[in-house]
């Protein structure tokens, strides 16, 4: 088996036999919780809800428990699980830690051993930096004049202070640099963790004069720092935070987790705020359960952070409209993830920090309480304001809704979709059972929408995003290009293993044509698909036989299996069947609205007819179109890019001649654009 597709270290068996012959379920149960021995049971306090009366009950024999309050049953290793929110792996090690058990692991390679040794030595690191930035906070006078005064001001106590291990780091320009080079920490591993930098040749630090957020894994140990500038400057940036790593890998962080986790297993909920701040002030103020999530949208790996220990996640949001947008923006991946999101906007330009500060812990939780909104139903909220009386928009919003419920599409779930749908249906005033079917046709051909949903949304986003570079207003634009939506790169993805294995018109495969095609890899943002892109290649050149869907689909490395699974989720048959089925409910939406989807997508394209066919051809095999409007359009993608970075450039200083170069660049970007929008023949909003 070639290395590249070893699996993460595995404990090998023997040592699995090992550990289960010598666990003892009232041992370890045991060292968490009071038992009593009552006949052959023995009875405790259920760690895992609020009870007074112990029903949570341990039988040796069985090797089980079960809690007759709220029904969580489990072996030993799952009680670790449950109890620690560990994985498997990490049960089983810390067994085997308690019973001196040593963990023989197969199938490492020497990749992965590298890795493994590079994470644990940043733990390390980040270890004895984030106790130099407690020692600088507390215990210099710069320390306790700028950092300390700044948290005081701010209302942190020394207690909480503590508790988050917060610190300073000082002007000094290598006051870390000389204390790690004194213990020897070796230079690469330095910059690597993005504790240092190198200037002209020298090792320095990289935050300075700032106060120190240290950013811990749900089992306490430092993944990375977000350093705070204290006062506000323009051309300094207000947060510097870890750069990715072996261990800080941002879309699977979620701040404050690790003091958050037992407070939301007794409250069954989650609070998801989006600073640090915010962050620390409500535990201060004694509200434990909640985390952040950095200031970008949610990513499907901190969902299932959160879902691990709740299925009630309650967003709190700054209430101007981009806090209402940025909210807005997890839903459909939260609602995949089976999660119950509600919504609580903080009222005239406050955020959870200022609000709690302002109106104390009690006022703040009755709040919350009060002004929680179902987010499915403040969605529709939302957009039937957006609509007024028009009925086009309504019919957006009819299928916007429609598709938001299809994706509660958990049997689990089952009740919840039928309430919504009965709810939304009541509150558009329109037929219960035709919302039905639209649902219903949105759960079928979900691979299809998402299709359909590429021109549309992304069209509009990036015109959005034009726009706004227009006004200047760069950041956000930028930011919005660069970490705000990776559709395009699931879309390359997907029609990699969906068509990679199909040949290409000269001879080569569709998958060799994407890879020669591809405009490079800084493109790419998602993690996880970066890292499928990476194993198909090396896959196309080394065991090309294999480099179809099936081996992804069932990869060892769960992560790109669960990536590969979702990204292929609705197999369907482009079938006479499925056509049928399209027109039917297009149909549907005719008498509905008096408006069919013909004229719908009329609206948007006006006479283009052509258009319009190509759109509702469906059935026929269209890899060559799919493929070529992947690629193309994150070639689109690049150049917005470098057109946003272009004007940022025109906006500075220049000699004449510099503006002439940059405003022809500017043209023949341009350019390039307008013809890749043509080639792409998309339904571009102007
Ligand atoms: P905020 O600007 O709301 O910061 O950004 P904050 O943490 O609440 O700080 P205060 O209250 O203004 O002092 C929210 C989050 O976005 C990320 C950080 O995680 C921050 O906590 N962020 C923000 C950055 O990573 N970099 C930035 O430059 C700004
Ligand atoms: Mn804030």
């Amino acid at each position: 088996m070639p290395r590249y597709i070893c699996s993460p270290a595995m404990i090998s068996p023997q040592t699995i036999q090992q550990i289960l012959a010598r666990l003892d379920i009232v041992d370890v149960v045991g060292s968490f919780i009071k038992l009593k021995r009552r006949g052959s049971n023995y009875i405790g306090n259920c760690p895992f809800h609020n009870e007074k009366t112990p029903s949570f009950t341990v039988s040796p024999s069985k090797e089980i428990y079960k809690c007759f309050g709220c029904g969580k049953s489990g072996n030993t290793i799952s009680f670790v699980m449950e109890h620690e929110k560990y994985s498997y792996v990490d049960a089983l090690k810390w067994l085997a830690n308690r019973y001196g058990i040593e963990i023989e692991e197969t199938f490492v390679s020497d990749e992965q051993r590298q890795q493994y040794q590079t994470a644990d030595s940043l733990y390390i690191l980040n270890n004895f930096a984030g106790q130099f930035f407690t020692r600088q906070l507390f215990e210099t006078e710069e320390g306790q004049d700028i950092g300390l005064s700044y948290f005081k001001e701010r209302g942190f106590r020394e207690e909480i202070i503590r508790k988050f291990q917060l610190g300073y780091a000082p002007e000094q320009r290598d006051a870390l640099v000389q204390e790690a080079k004194a213990k020897q920490y070796n230079p690469e591993l330095l910059l690597k963790s993005g504790l240092v930098a190198e200037r002209n040749g020298q090792l320095t630090d990289n935050y300075r004069g700032r106060v120190i957020f240290p950013i811990h894994n749900s089992s306490g140990k430092i993944l990375g720092f977000g350093a705070r500038i204290l006062k506000a400057n323009d051309r300094a940036p207000k947060y510097i935070n870890t750069p990715e790593n072996e261990i800080y890998v941002k879309s699977k962080i979620l701040y404050g987790s690790y003091f958050a986790r037992t407070a939301i297993d007794k409250a069954d909920e989650c609070l998801l705020v989006e600073g640090y701040t915010d962050v620390v002030s409500l535990h201060q103020a004694g509200i434990e359960n909640v985390v952040a999530s950095g200031g970008t949208s949610l990513t499907t790996d901190q969902l299932r952070l959160i879902r691990k220990y709740t299925n009630n996640l309650t967003i709190i949001y700054d209430g101007d409209a981009a806090g209402v947008k940025a909210a807005l923006r997890g839903l459909d991946m939260a609602l995949e993830e089976g999660l119950n999101v509600k919504l609580v906007l903080i009222p005239d330009k406050e955020d959870p920090d200022s609000y709690v500060n302002k109106v104390g812990a009690t006022a703040f939780r009755e709040f919350i309480d009060t002004n929680k909104k179902d987010f499915i139903l403040f969605q529709l909220e939302v957009a039937l304001k957006d609509a007024g009386g028009d009925s086009v928009k309504k019919s957006e919003v009819v299928n916007k809704m429609a598709e938001t419920i299809s994706r509660i599409n958990k049997l689990e779930d089952f009740t919840r979709q039928q309430d919504y749908i009965r709810q939304c249906a009541q509150i558009l005033q329109i037929d219960e059972g035709g919302m039905h079917s639209l649902v219903n046709k949105f759960i079928r051909d979900r691979i299809s929408t998402q299709e359909r949903k590429l021109p549309f949304e992304d069209a509009a986003q990036r015109e959005e995003n034009a726009r706004k570079a227009e006004e200047a207003n760069y950041e956000e634009a930028t930011f919005n290009l660069m970490f705000k939506d990776d559709l395009q790169e699931k879309e390359i993805a997907r029609v990699l293993l969906e068509h990679g294995d199909k040949p290409w018109e000269d001879g080569r495969k569709v998958a060799n044509y994407i890879f020669d095609e591809m405009v490079d890899e800084s493109l790419m943002d998602n993690q996880e698909v970066i890292k499928l892109l990476n194993a198909f290649k090396e896959l196309l050149q080394h065991d090309p036989e294999h480099a179809n869907k099936n081996y992804f689909v069932y990869h060892q490395d769960t992560g790109l299996s669960t990536l590969a699974v979702s990204l292929l989720n609705f197999p369907y048959e482009e079938s006479e069947h499925w056509r049928r089925e399209f027109s039917q409910n297009t149909g549907f939406q005719k008498n509905l609205f008096e408006q069919s989807y013909e004229d719908f997508i009329r609206t948007l394209s006006p006479g283009n007819d052509e258009e319009l066919y190509k759109f509702l051809k469906i059935g026929e095999d269209k890899t060559s179109e799919k493929v070529l409007s992947a690629v193309n359009y994150l070639k689109l993608r690049k150049i917005k890019r470098m057109l946003l970075e272009n004007q940022v450039d025109m906006e500075k200083e220049h000699t004449p001649e510099e503006l002439n170069v940059l405003r022809e660049t500017h043209r023949h970007l341009k350019k390039m654009e307008m013809e890749l929008t043509q080639a792409l023949g998309t339904v571009v909003i102007r």
